[in-house]
């Protein structure tokens, strides 16, 4: 694998850093976002978190849990953003902490633990920040050899064989103690394959075992890694797909046969972190990837008008037309640094009928030619489902979605949307809770798609309190069934993992 271009860009950004003006306000960041988040509380979805173990904590509960719910949830985010004086100024960078919510008819506990990646451990021997990140600017990086030694580990988890792991996007999956969170190590899956990028966004076969992809594109080389990892934690399988161009992709879907890899097509810029030379390409179009399961070196290629989305929805096949829902972002900015200005502890004003918009990618494998439909609905993001669904209609999508009045410029409400009927139900928290992802649990003993709960957290600013509220997927109108709290905030998390059991 050819990182040099990565490497060489993430050495040069460090080496243009030492005169940034920037680096003579780092102190006063980290104040202004104090200063900030005392006016507007909701900004504690952006704290950097102030330990490296929590719990673990009995928590209260209100309501009542469903009988046969029993399992354990955990969730990855970025975490840590401010040390030795300087606070990151993109969302992306913070190290990740994982939480485990472990329900049992008993109740509710919670803990929450770093994970002590290469990086972590050097930075808090260092007291500072010292390795290039990839959205903000650091003050006197160090030159890295690896893209593991700037892994963070902060966006996904996923469960493999009773094995955890600590997702990221460009580098090695980090193994952790599935009831301590104690970090085991990075892992390599095959000889010769140390720190190669597995992303954060694996897919689940029924039978347990899954698919991933690494992106060589955004580490200077060229290709998607295709890995095929068996319900045991064994590599079955891994497959270099060669890209005709340059093209990112954070996530991707499947159908019954074929896994699907949209690129959005982008530019690089010359100098800075990635997300800041990361420059969308809106007059380029995007590239598909059609991948057979059964033949991963033969895909075929498709092109649709451009489209950035970092989350896909399900994905079907009906009458040799594939259709994919993602959701798509149309703000360049936000898309390359979400939430920068709550970074940055600056308060957004709230403009109405705005937001990532729902959008289904109809390839049609005849006719050869894809193109994008729009779903009417924004304000959305994390999209989840039933992985029960049928493979020949769309399922239901539950997602975070802003709804009416609202104080903060984030999702304050959960959906069950139907696209194809274009239905949608939903449960309003409140003007200042913020919604989470909400992971979708089957109901055991249960075949019937969307029979099951959704495990939600949130953020309820006004009693600066996080929380994980649990509800009816076929009856998300009714609000949760229950919703335990904890005694204080955490920053926001991207995604998480229900382990039943
Ligand atoms: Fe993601």
């Amino acid at each position: 694998m050819d990182r040099r271009r990565f490497l060489g860009s993430l050495a040069a950004a460090a080496g243009g850093l030492m005169l940034s003006p920037r680096l003579l306000r780092a102190d006063s960041a980290i104040d202004a976002f104090a200063r900030s988040r005392a006016a507007h509380p909701y900004l504690a979805g952006w704290q950097s978190i102030d330990g490296e173990a929590f719990g673990p904590s009995k928590v209260a509960l209100e309501g009542r849990l469903p009988e046969g719910l029993a399992g354990t949830l955990y969730r990855n985010g970025p975490a840590l953003f401010e040390r030795g004086g300087q606070r990151y100024s993109h969302w992306f960078d913070g190290d990740g902490l994982v939480h485990a919510w472990k329900i049992t008819p008993r109740g509710v506990e919670h803990r929450a633990r770093m994970v002590s990646t290469s990086k972590y451990q050097r930075e808090d021997k260092a007291g500072r920040f010292v390795l290039p990140a990839a959205g903000s600017r650091v003050e006197a990086a160090v030159a890295v050899r690896n893209n593991d030694d700037v892994n963070v580990a902060n966006t996904a988890v996923t469960v493999i064989d009773g094995r955890l792991f600590a997702l990221w996007e460009a580098g090695s999956a980090y193994e952790l103690h599935p009831d301590t969170l104690v970090t085991l190590g990075p892992v390599t899956w095959a000889q010769g394959m140390e720190s190669a990028p597995f992303s954060a966004h694996p897919l689940r076969e029924v039978d347990g075992s899954l698919w991933n992809f690494g992106s060589l594109d955004v580490l200077g080389g060229s290709g998607l890694l295709i890995w095929r990892i068996g319900a045991d934690g064994q590599l079955l399988k891994h497959q270099l797909l060669p890209t005709p161009a340059p093209g990112y992709l954070h996530a991707f879907a499947m159908t019954q046969k074929h896994l699907l890899f949209v690129l959005t097509p982008y530019r690089m810029g010359d100098s800075g972190p990635f997300f800041e030379r990361l420059k969308f390409a809106p007059d380029l179009p995007c590239r598909i990837a059609v991948v057979p399961k059964d033949a991963l070196d033969a895909p075929r290629w498709f092109e649709a008008d451009f489209g950035m989305a970092y989350h896909f929805g399900d994905a079907f096949e009906r009458d040799g037309v594939i259709e994919l829902r993602a959701v798509l972002h149309e703000d360049s900015a936000e898309a390359v640094s979400p939430m920068a200005a709550a970074m940055r502890g600056e308060h957004e004003p709230i403009v109405e009928g705005e937001g990532a918009r729902l959008s289904s990618l109809c390839i049609d494998l005849a006719a050869g030619h894809a193109r994008w439909v729009d779903q009417g609905l924004r304000g959305l993001e994390f999209p989840q489902f039933d992985p029960r669904s049928a493979g020949d209609r769309g399922a239901m999508l539950y997602a975070p979605l802003t709804v009416g009045a609202r104080d903060v410029p984030y999702a304050n409400a959960v959906a069950a949307i139907d696209a194809e009927r274009g239905t949608r139900t939903v449960h309003h928290y409140g003007a200042r809770v913020l919604a989470e992802e909400h992971v979708f649990v089957p109901r055991p003993g249960s075949d019937r798609a969307n029979a099951g709960w959704l495990l939600g957290t949130v953020l309820d600013s006004d009693r600066d309190r996080t929380g994980l509220a649990v509800l009816d997927a076929e009856r998300i109108e009714n609000g949760p069934l229950a919703t335990v709290w904890l005694q204080r905030s955490f920053p926001l998390g991207f995604h998480g993992h229900f382990n039943p059991g």
